[in-house]
């Protein structure tokens, strides 16, 4: 099946470059219409992205990699570094955010489903960001999905100022796939499934 097919090209894919044949405009317009396209609770459209390309890329995650250092252990930084250098070599990130202000009107507006309104919301950005990586792979564009967040949230708002509402969620690095993804292992199906009334 073909479906099948496209879910088994998104993979995790850590080496990345930034030869990318799709032109910026198209890649711009896919990543907002998938983003558009993916649904959210009560169509709440709570999702909101970023698109950092190039230098605006380059400039994350060298800001992360400042962030961290005074975080991390000075033995495990050489690591740390050669890991977020690696990202900057790729051809961008998506910031994927969820609008807390949305959230919060839709608690008040709907008490009964209060506590449900952020969990819908995470959930609504998981979509988003797995249905962009995977349609980045049909183009032979290759990604990893990040979390530096919150380390990085206070500066990311002030370089790209995004509203203080918005919360960042997890960062979508994608570039020309470099090498190919690791194996990847699978739980048995006994363990994971169960079916009734076939
Ligand atoms: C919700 C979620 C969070 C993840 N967070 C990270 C992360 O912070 N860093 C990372 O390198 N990979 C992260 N991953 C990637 C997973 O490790 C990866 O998807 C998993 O090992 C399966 O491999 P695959 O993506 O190649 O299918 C995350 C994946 C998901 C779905």
């Amino acid at each position: 099946m073909q479906f099948l097919d496209e879910l088994k090209t998104r993979r995790s894919i850590y080496s990345l470059g930034n030869d990318i044949s799709l032109s910026e405009e198209e890649l711009i317009t896919l990543i907002k219409d998938v983003v558009k396209e993916s649904p959210t609770s009560f169509n709440s459209q709570t999702s909101r992205a970023v698109i950092l390309l190039n230098d605006e890329h380059k400039k994350l995650w060298s800001i992360t990699e400042e962030l961290l250092k005074p975080l991390t252990p000075e033995e495990a930084f050489p690591n740390t570094q050669a890991k977020l250098q690696g990202f900057a070599q790729a051809k961008g990130t998506v910031l994927f955010f969820e609008d807390q202000d949305v959230v919060k009107n839709l608690q008040e507006q709907f008490a009964l489903y209060a506590e449900n309104f952020p969990i819908w919301s995470d959930q609504a950005s998981g979509i988003a960001q797995v249905n962009v990586w995977t349609a980045l792979a049909q183009l032979n564009i290759g990604a990893n999905l990040q979390h530096y967040n919150p380390v990085i949230d206070e500066r990311v708002a002030q370089e790209w100022g995004t509203p203080e509402n918005w919360k960042l969620r997890a960062q979508l690095v994608f570039g020309s796939p470099e090498a190919p993804a690791g194996d990847k292992e699978y739980m048995n199906d006994e363990d994971r499934f169960k079916v009734f009334g076939n």
